[in-house]
């Protein structure tokens, strides 16, 4: 092990989770479970099953079981204590939930019946969907999308370890790195401070400064887009990696940004889910985690600093370094990106633009102003919008 891996900060609980079975074993495990019990993974079980088996969710080594669950819901924490936000748990549908039992084993299986995984059954049990969505997301309104997700799924939860037997082809192939292809670029690379950043919308100007003010302090940044499943109107990743690409090769110092992928779904769940991110960017080796305003949220079910005061509390815990933002713009006076903490300038001075306004800019065919969006992003989205590509 070289210094430079040895000094990377430590996964989540201790140790770096593996549940991808070796080629060998992969094979004899498929065959055993060919015959098993079959369970549909949803998309969301899906980027789940992907972000557990590769360590992305460590120490969890499995679906959660009861006791995970009801303690994850009422305290944020696993029931060994560990803070924990969101249960990560799979619904499974009635007639299933009536056959299977704890010690069996069962086939996990995509949209088209590829076996995925194996899970030996621990336990199946019954959810609680009202307590889980007012704890975990602050609301059980049908219209949040995280909350429709949760309620939308069967009520019955079926925990225990998973082994992976199948990788689903990755989209972003060079991009796809497991936590342990991360950590092990990061100490190639000889970093040791290394800042991550989440992020679900196509990268403007606010995103870029966050970035790199907070690059200015570590060896190297981690851009980590949600590439698993997200709500219908948000861009797609492959339009969102596009931009990043375009903008990483004229903005950014080679050799101090990693473009990665995290492949888990985006549950909306503001504070908690960026509890969640920051959890899973540590596995990945970061030792530090940008949280700007409104992380992780949707609509005004959360207040624009929740997500970073719900850290106060538990950052040592976490032990990783959050880098807090406030509202970040270009002010037209300061003639740069700025924030309330460094601009003493007037609202009016600054660019602000709704998404909505910049949508409809970009549909037809107009880019935002460079101060709001760098132009080759802009064009990415214009040529995205218009079914064309840049
Ligand atoms: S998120 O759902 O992944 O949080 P988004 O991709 O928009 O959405 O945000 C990525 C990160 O940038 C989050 O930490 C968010 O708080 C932060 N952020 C986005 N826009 C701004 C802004 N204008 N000022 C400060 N922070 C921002």
């Amino acid at each position: 092990m070289s210094n430079s891996k040895a000094t990377l900060v430590e996964p989540y609980g201790g140790t770096l989770v593996d549940r991808v079975a070796k080629p060998g074993a992969a094979l004899k495990l498929a065959a055993d479970a060919a015959t098993a019990p079959k369970i549909a993974l949803s998309e969301r079980s899906l980027c789940d099953v992907i972000c557990i088996a590769t360590g992305a969710y460590s120490p969890l080594e499995g679906f959660m079981g009861s006791a995970d669950y009801a303690s994850v819901v009422d305290t944020m924490r696993l029931s060994n204590g560990l803070v924990w936000p969101i249960p990560i748990v799979l619904p499974i549908e009635e007639s299933l939930a009536k056959r299977l039992k704890a010690g069996d084993i069962a086939a996990l299986v995509d949209a088209s019946f590829n076996m995925v995984a194996a899970i030996e059954i621990s336990e199946i049990y019954h959810a609680d969907h009202a307590r889980e969505t007012s704890k975990v997301y602050g609301t059980s309104d049908h219209e949040h999308p995280g909350v429709a997700a949760v309620l939308d799924a069967p009520p019955h939860y079926c925990a225990g370890k998973i082994t992976l037997i199948s990788m689903p082809k990755p989209d972003y192939p060079e991009h796809s790195l497991t936590p342990a292809q991360t950590r092990a670029k990061f100490a190639e690379l000889g970093w040791r401070t290394v800042v991550g950043f989440q992020t679900r919308n196509p990268v403007h100007r606010a995103h870029e400064y966050l970035q790199k003010v907070a690059l200015e302090s570590v060896d190297g940044l981690l851009l980590h887009p949600l590439v698993g499943k997200t709500k219908g109107d948000d861009v797609p990743a492959d339009v969102r990696m596009q931009c990043y690409k375009v903008l990483l090769e004229k903005y950014y110092p080679l050799g101090r940004t990693v473009l990665g992928v995290f492949p888990a779904a985006m549950r909306y769940a503001g504070p908690r889910e960026a509890v969640l991110h920051a959890i899973a960017r540590k596995n990945y080796g970061v030792s530090h985690f940008i949280v700007g305003r409104d992380h992780a949220g949707v609509g005004t079910y959360y207040g624009t600093f929740d997500a970073q005061r719900i850290f106060d509390d538990i950052e040592g815990e976490l032990g990783i370094t959050i880098m807090r933002f406030e509202h970040s713009f270009w002010c037209n006076v300061c003639e740069g990106m700025a924030t309330t903490k460094t601009c003493p300038h007037k609202p009016e001075d600054r660019v602000a633009l709704s998404g909505t306004k910049v949508r409809d800019m970009l549909r037809s065919g107009q880019r935002p102003p460079q101060e709001f969006s760098r132009p080759e992003v802009a064009d990415v989205l214009i040529a995205a919008m218009a079914g064309t590509s840049a």
